[in-house]
């Protein structure tokens, strides 16, 4: 995936969709509910924003930001870092930097060994300590059986599920995520799932808000991940790949379908005894 300007620009879309669906909130898990987390880690945390809206509401945590790619801003509040990390490799962090709250938001397709990332998650957070998922699934639904007319979309995500998944990192993980959890050893896991509208279809003035952001946000991702594991997975050449993106988001934009995907929040808890 590029990390440019653009890129960026989809991630502030995306941070605040992520926002709107949980009502303004950062996140899931019971954590700052009587005693405030010391060290908080966000695993891939892209262009910061997440972590850096934490610190300011958890001015005395230590927050830390890992990520492939160094697109944080150079500028941070004290207690904020970012650190070039690899997820999938050993963790740069020692058996005594135990996080109290480790949080990773829209990994899938960023990750190849889902067990591997979940297992250091939980040898990285302390007993007690909660570790949360957020990730949309990239697949379109409806209740009225309309997004079966949206026969270019339902078409797009095969291809993006199917060439994700040859490519070995897999797009659509947010549905497995709880039982991944537990199998790993995580307690009291809980999966928040969301209906996010796509479009201003909804009556309720908040869903009309979800869905307008929505619409704009995957409307943006459709080039990026098509260019990427088009070209480099299912053989398209630029060109042809490029006139699919055209294809699929034109089909988005004159749609009146009542589309909407399913945004996961999935957290869970390490025993005290663990
Ligand atoms: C879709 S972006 C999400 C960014 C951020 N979590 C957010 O929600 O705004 C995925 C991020 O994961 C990072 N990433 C992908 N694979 C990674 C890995 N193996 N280790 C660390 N970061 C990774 C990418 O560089 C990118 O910044």
């Amino acid at each position: 995936m590029p990390n440019d300007e653009e890129e960026q620009d989809r991630l502030a879309f995306m941070h605040h969709l992520f926002k709107l669906m949980l009502g303004g909130e950062l996140f899931r898990a019971p954590i700052g509910q009587g005693q405030q987390p010391e060290r908080i880690l966000d695993v891939g945390t892209g262009t910061g924003v997440w972590a850096l809206e934490m610190a300011e509401d958890f001015p005395n945590s230590e927050i830390v930001g890992t990520d492939l790619s160094p697109i944080q801003p150079n500028w941070a509040p004290p207690n904020c870092t970012f650190m070039i990390d690899d997820a999938e490799s050993d963790w740069a962090f020692s058996k005594d930097e135990a996080f109290d709250y480790i949080h990773a938001r829209v990994m899938g397709g960023g990750i190849g060994d889902w067990q591997r990332f979940l297992e250091q998650t939980y040898e990285h957070v302390k007993p007690g300590g909660w570790v949360e998922m957020q990730e949309y699934e990239a697949w379109i639904h409806s209740d009225d059986g309309t997004h079966e007319q949206a026969t270019v979309i339902m078409e797009w995500q095969q291809k993006i599920d199917e060439a994700s998944r040859k490519f070995g990192k897999k797009m659509n993980v947010a549905a497995q995520l709880k039982g991944w959890m537990e199998q790993v050893g995580f307690i009291n896991v809980q999966d928040d799932t969301y209906k996010a509208p796509v479009g201003s279809w909804p009556k309720s003035p908040r869903l009309k808000e979800i869905g307008r952001v929505s619409k704009v946000t995957v409307w943006e991702a459709i080039e990026p991940y098509t260019l990427a594991l088009f070209t480099r997975v299912l053989g398209y050449s630029a060109e042809e790949a490029r006139d699919y993106v055209e294809k699929v988001r034109e089909e988005l934009l004159r749609s009146s379908y009542h589309l909407y995907v399913l945004f996961h929040f999935v957290y869970g808890q390490k025993p005290l005894e663990g």
